[in-house]
């Protein structure tokens, strides 16, 4: 290996393509990570398993990390990462093509996850155990949400996250009993539902739930993952009052429907067709009351993102790979959940749907593979599938085709933008959007041009609730920014 390889500079260690080309069984077989140089001097992340095809093309050097070279040269690169198979985990769908980029911030992530890796069943379903203990001392303390709670929260949830992780993974290689899985499965449930008991206690205003700020994991990633459980939990319970709370905002959407809302959601549909706010939301718009479609949609929060590995994040650029590429993790996600049998079809299709914008040419699209699954059964399906909805609380109206979305994916889509854009721990931005930026982001890129890809409705009432929660001090200017 030594010959083959010579030292670029400390960060990195450069294989010519003909290296590349020898060592390419070994590379793809460990998964190891390569970099290619772009014209910046910056180093792009390049999937292991498409070096083949990419190498066809084009004559190039790639690069190898150098800690990584140093700390597994004396085994001949049989090295991996600390998560089977290649993934591409990216984050939103701001702009396509995007590519990876490594990322270092995310150590932590990697320790907890070969953590969870090292422990037997029994001891990862224990460590579910003494979490759900500790979270039911603090409902039990009737705590409310402040720095000391957001950071128990926040190193409990990083645990289960990365033992579910573990888990999943071991299941696809077939390594769990049913039995074991179930148990984990169901703690992490109970967990998730203990969060939920947690926040809406009473004792934590929506203001001090707003203070994500508290979460830090030492992993960006992972502190995305909590920011998402914590944002969904009380983004919901905010919609779920926001019925008694904003009556009259309720009101105005039904009577400004046709002036402001009604020329966006036409474009959704290729046939024009009487949109109103039941169509819209089918059924009508309307509070998640029953406790456990509640959990079951924390839950998908929860997991949108457990396709993800450390250290990659993905990246605006205007070279670079297709967009498939940054799809994997929604694949990733659904499949890992999907192929533990154990969680509610809703549950999972999370995982696939988030990334979907009501279809849009910048979305992944998945909602194909869902439809696709169900095709069979919608065939044989006698009733008239013509009716078209916006959205649905049902995940069998999205796979039959009925709804375009589904309700709970539509509000990770907002949050999932919105924390992405406002992230202090983006390092590919220079400075992360403030809250009214971000918005005025969302409503150009994703409502006003062309057809909306996040909902405009959900939209305006994610303002009211970012004005409640005290993130946005100026209420009149966030008005403005209504739909
Ligand atoms: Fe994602
Ligand atoms: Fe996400």
């Amino acid at each position: 290996m030594n010959k083959i390889i010579k030292i670029e500079n400390k960060n990195f260690i450069k294989l010519s393509h003909e290296e590349t080309r020898k060592l390419l069984p070994v590379i793809i077989e460990n998964n190891i990570p390569l970099m290619r140089k772009k014209k910046d001097e910056t180093f792009v992340y390049l999937p292991s398993s498409d070096l083949d095809q990419y190498l066809k093309k084009q004559e190039m050097d790639l690069y190898i990390e150098n800690e990584t070279y140093t700390r597994y040269k004396d085994i001949n690169l049989d090295f991996s990462f600390d998560s089977p198979a290649e993934k591409y985990p990216d984050d939103i769908g701001i702009k396509s093509p995007r590519t990876a980029v490594i990322n270092k911030t995310d150590s932590v992530f990697k320790t907890e996850l070969a953590i969870a890796n090292e422990m037997d069943m029994i001891e990862r379903v224990q460590t579910v155990i003494n979490s759900n203990y500790r979270l039911r001392q603090l409902i039990d303390q009737q705590s409310w949400y402040n720095e000391s709670v957001a950071s128990e929260i926040a190193n409990n949830f990083s645990r289960i996250l990365c033992i579910s992780r573990a888990t999943l993974d071991d299941n696809i290689n077939r390594k769990v009993s049913e039995d074991q899985i179930i148990k984990l499965i169901s703690e992490t449930e109970f967990a998730v539902d203990n969060l939920i008991s947690l926040l809406s206690n009473g004792k934590s205003t929506y203001a001090d739930l707003g203070r994500l700020g508290f979460i830090q994991t030492g992993s960006n990633t992972l502190n995305h993952m909590n920011r998402m459980l914590i944002r969904l939990v009380t983004f919901m319970s905010y919609f779920n009052e926001y019925f008694t709370t904003h009556s009259n905002d309720v009101k105005r959407i039904r009577t400004r429907f046709k002036e402001s809302f009604h020329p966006h959601y036409l474009k959704l549909f290729p046939d024009p067709q009487n949109i109103n706010l039941e169509i819209v939301f089918k059924g009508g718009m309307a509070p998640v009351a029953d406790k456990k479609i509640f959990l079951e949609y924390a839950l998908g929060g929860f997991f949108h993102d457990i396709g993800k590995i450390p250290d990659i994040e993905y990246h605006d650029s205007d070279e670079g790979f297709v967009p498939v590429k940054a799809r994997r993790h929604v694949f990733d996600s659904y499949n890992m959940l999907l192929q533990s049998g154990r969680f509610p079809l809703g549950t999972v299709a999370m995982g696939l749907l988030h990334h979907d914008y009501y279809h849009a040419s910048y979305g992944y699209r998945q909602r194909d593979t869902l439809v696709k699954k169900f095709d069979k059964r919608k065939m044989d399906r006698s009733d008239s599938l013509r009716t078209r909805y916006c959205m649905s609380h049902n995940i069998m109206d999205v796979a039959y085709g009925i709804s375009l979305s589904y309700f709970p994916s539509k509000i990770l889509e907002i949050l999932d933008i919105y924390d992405a854009m406002t992230d202090p721990d983006k390092n590919y931005r220079k400075s992360s959007l403030s809250p009214d930026e971000a918005l005025e982001e969302i409503k150009k890129s994703y409502i006003e041009k062309g057809a909306p890809g996040i909902d405009p409705i959900l939209y305006n009432i994610f303002i009211d609730f970012l004005k409640d929660s005290k993130i946005i001090i100026d209420s009149s200017f966030a008005d403005a920014l209504k739909i």
